[in-house]
């Protein structure tokens, strides 16, 4: 075979290689403002967790790693996560102050979700224990303001902890579900936004109380159903009660589409406007509610590792967008495929809520290194001296587990170490799932099944810096956290 031969065959071999790009370059500013990137603030814990209504008192009585996991984020961050407990069955739900129940209701199936419940004085209390803040849904869809008003001061005198108050969850759906606020009305945009105002002035007034409402709580896309055409409906005296803006956000699709960072850029960018509507009249704007599918999640989406990947870098990229907080929705237990726990086995998400928690952890700003139109992103944290603290890398090229794994190098400029340590989040592929025995692992370490725990030794890799440069790899669907500090 002569030398002609040879390189052909070379180069057969290296076009049957996984594909190999140049290194992907990040200059990362050692302080805050500077570089020509766009800074976002970062609000204390912005990961956080949305329980159904109905399914709450089990989450926080019945659910034994629900304590733990949240535990496991306050042991990183601090701060105790962010909850909001809410969703459709808050319009089904009635206050009852003379009920010694946390909630009563009854259903053919464990798994279904209750037509209709009460709710009793102990349902407060027990959301006034948790350590975190809490965003609390009530009942608009059934018409009852004095009902609502009755559990809303209940809720401020048993609740120290209360943030928020949303009056109705998606109400687009109002109409449909034959709720009684619709009735002998045309429900629309400008039908729901009049009644939205209304409900903030009467609760507000009831509770005195301003900036108490969360107010938005729409799944339907913006502008149609979004804060810009609401806020511009609101006068001074509905405005002032309204503490937050809000948006639900259930992208969907399928493994690789969900966890593609580009898909998740473009996602992210739909709602642009709508925060922008809510910072321009100074207020903060959230996703109350939200998680990678509508319904409880997709079977065969929803519990994997890339769905994982997707909750982190859909996070991050929230947050640089800013976003203070997100609100991940867990449903109805034992029939939740997007559920970061349940009674049995954890799923895998919480492992990318966990890096994003840990990524954002002590920063005062964020900032977006990549330009979102790649599988390859970059993130970087601000600490309260405004100098450069972490930057997380996601290399989200598609990996099912057949054929060969690629991988993608990654350079960081501007360094003012001389060495750094990071902590890496991978699994065998992107459709590992933790309850068919292939969970992922967070710095070498796992959480236990049905208790939350963490296992394993913590594992740190090293890499040198030279003239304030670093290159680190990252296989197909892995991400990796590094400390600059
Ligand atoms: C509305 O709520 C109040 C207070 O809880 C209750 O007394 C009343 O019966 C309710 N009205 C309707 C129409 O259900
Ligand atoms: C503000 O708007 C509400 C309706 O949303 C209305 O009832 C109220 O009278 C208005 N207040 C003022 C001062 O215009
Ligand atoms: C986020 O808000 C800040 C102001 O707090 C603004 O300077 C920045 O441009 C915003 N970022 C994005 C991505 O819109």
């Amino acid at each position: 075979m002569g030398n002609f031969q040879a390189l052909a065959l070379a180069v057969a071999v290296l076009s049957n290689a996984p594909s190999s790009t140049a290194s992907v370059t990040y200059a990362v500013p050692k302080t805050v403002n500077t570089g020509g990137l766009t800074y976002a603030p970062v609000d204390g814990a912005p990961v956080g967790l949305s329980f159904e209504f109905f399914a709450f008192p089990k989450y926080f009585t019945a659910v034994p790693a629900t304590s733990q996991c949240l535990a496991n984020w306050h042991s990183i961050s601090g701060i105790w996560p962010p909850i909001r407990i809410g969703g459709t069955t808050q319009d089904r739900a009635t206050y009852d102050a003379a009920s010694a129940d946390y909630v009563d209701y009854t259903v053919a199936s464990t798994t279904d979700a209750p037509t209709t419940l009460t709710f009793g004085p102990s349902f407060l209390s027990l959301a006034g224990g948790y350590s975190g803040s809490v965003v609390l849904g009530l009942n608009r869809g059934y018409d009852n303001v004095t009902n609502t008003i009755a559990a809303a001061k209940t809720a401020v005198g048993a609740m120290g902890n209360l943030l928020a108050i949303e009056l109705g969850n998606e109400p687009e759906y109002f109409a449909s579900a034959g709720q009684a606020i619709t009735s002998g009305i045309s429900w629309t945009p400008a039908a729901d936004a009049a009644s939205q105002d209304n409900w903030d002035i009467w609760v507000g007034a009831a509770l005195a109380k301003k900036a108490i409402i969360q107010a938005g709580v729409w799944l339907s896309s913006p502008s149609t159903w979004g804060n810009a055409e609401l806020i511009a409906t609101e006068n001074t005296t509905a405005q002032q009660y309204v503490g937050t803006y809000c948006h639900h956000n259930y992208p969907g699709g399928t493994v690789q589409s969900l966890m593609t960072h580009s898909t998740i850029a473009s996602n992210v960018n739909t709602y642009k406007s709508d925060i922008a509507a809510a910072l321009a009249v100074g207020k903060p704007y959230v996703f109350g509610e939200t998680n990678s599918a509508t319904g409880g999640g997709a079977s065969g989406v929803s519990p994997t590792y890339g769905a994982a990947l997707w909750t982190m870098d859909y996070s991050m990229r929230a947050v640089a967008n800013n976003v203070s907080r997100l609100y991940f929705h867990h449903g109805t237990v034992g029939a939740c495929q997007y559920c970061f726990w349940g009674v049995y086995d954890m799923g895998a998400p919480y492992y990318g809520a966990t890096v994003a928690t840990a990524a954002l952890t002590g920063a005062s700003h964020v900032a977006v290194l990549d330009d979102g139109t790649t599988d390859y992103a970059g993130y970087v944290t601000y600490d309260a001296a405004g100098n450069a603290l972490r930057v997380l890398l996601y290399n989200s090229d598609y990996f099912d587990g057949t054929g060969t794994r690629a991988s993608q190098t990654f350079t960081l400029t501007g360094l003012a170490a001389t060495s750094v340590q990071a902590k890496r989040l991978t699994a065998a592929n992107a459709l590992s799932r933790v309850d068919t025995g292939s969970p992922p692992t967070w710095g070498g370490q796992t959480y236990t099944n049905g208790n939350c725990v963490v296992s394993g030794t913590e594992t740190f890799e090293t890499t040198a810096v030279a003239s304030g440069t670093a290159t680190f790899t990252l296989q197909a669907a892995e991400a990796l956290l590094i400390d600059l500090q």
